[in-house]
């Protein structure tokens, strides 16, 4: 079903991190709290070392809350790890990431030394968004520091902290089946980069089991025990997605009720659970 896979960007990503890791304090990790292992590149944990790190797991208005809460308990496990969830456009969750920052680099603040801190995170995940709630009206360029790169620009959030203005990027890992379908579920995912049936499919599939009353509510339906392929051309006559002749256009009823997830038609979904996918974070850890 999936999708391309690309090692170039990989590289380059890699190279950015590499430059500008020792010359931060501190990494936001930027993850959808959907599913917070498909959105995660092992790559920065390889890479972090020692280095504090807080988690933001990110769009948790679109994420099942109680799943969400038992994903910031397993992620503090991490060491040197903090976890906050939050929607990025909202200026009160984002609040209170200075405080946090403060909070685990207290010596050198106390000691009266800016913070330096950098967004990073693979594309979509709210990058920027939380880097301009975090920026604000108090945005201030303080321009380029050869201890940064020559390119990279640097804000002052007046409150001890210098935050990097560009985000750095990583690729998602697209080398799993589920973890692609997953990613091209939540929106990560240009249309061109996986199949929109097999993906509604898989995800019709995984909702039916964790959240039937949620899809039998959005679509009217009694019954979720048939196939995922009839459950969609159920959910496509419902809605109106046939062709001439009366059949169900599978492809438009694919690309709506994906599109239903995404903007939260259906409630709020988690993609990933932590009881399944908590052994990927041990795997990050020891590599
Ligand atoms: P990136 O830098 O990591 O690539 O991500 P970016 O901030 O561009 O955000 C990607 C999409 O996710 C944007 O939607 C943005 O509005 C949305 N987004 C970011 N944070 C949240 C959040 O906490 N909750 C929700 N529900 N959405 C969030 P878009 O449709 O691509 O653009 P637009 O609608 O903002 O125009």
């Amino acid at each position: 079903m999936i999708i391309d896979w690309y090692p170039g960007h990989m590289k380059k990503a890699r190279a950015q991190i590499i430059e500008i890791l020792p010359k931060v304090d501190l990494v936001l990790e930027v993850l959808d709290a959907r599913l917070p292992v498909s959105s995660s590149n092992p790559l920065l944990e390889r890479l972090r070392g020692q280095k504090p790190c807080i988690k933001i797991l990110n769009k948790k208005d679109l994420a099942d809350p109680n799943i969400t809460r038992a994903w910031l308990r397993l992620l503090e496990k991490q060491q040197q790890v903090k976890a906050l969830a939050l929607e990025a456009k909202d200026r009160r969750d984002v609040g209170l990431i200075p405080k946090l920052c403060r909070s685990v680099l207290a010596q050198r603040f106390k000691a009266g030394k800016p913070l330096r801190v950098m967004v990073v995170g693979i594309p979509n995940v709210g990058k920027s968004t939380l880097i301009n709630t975090l920026a604000g009206k108090k945005m201030a360029r303080v321009g380029d520091k050869p201890a940064i790169t020559t390119t990279t620009q640097q804000i002052d959030l007046r409150n001890g902290i210098l935050l990097l203005d560009t985000p750095g990027i990583l690729w998602p890992v697209l080398d799993n089946l589920g973890g692609a379908g997953r990613l091209a579920a939540s929106g990560a995912l240009g249309e061109a980069a996986y199949a929109t049936l097999e993906v509604a499919l898989a995800t019709l599939d995984y909702l039916r089991e964790h959240y039937p009353q949620q899809v039998k509510n959005r679509y009217q339906l009694e019954d979720l025990s048939g196939a995922a392929l009839s459950l969609l051309e159920q959910i496509g006559r419902g809605r109106g997605c046939l062709v001439s002749g009366g059949e169900v256009d599978l492809h438009r009823a694919a690309e709506m009720f994906l599109r239903d997830l995404r903007a939260n038609k259906i409630g709020r979904i988690s993609l990933e659970r932590p009881t399944e996918d908590a052994s990927a974070f041990d795997q990050y850890q020891e590599s």
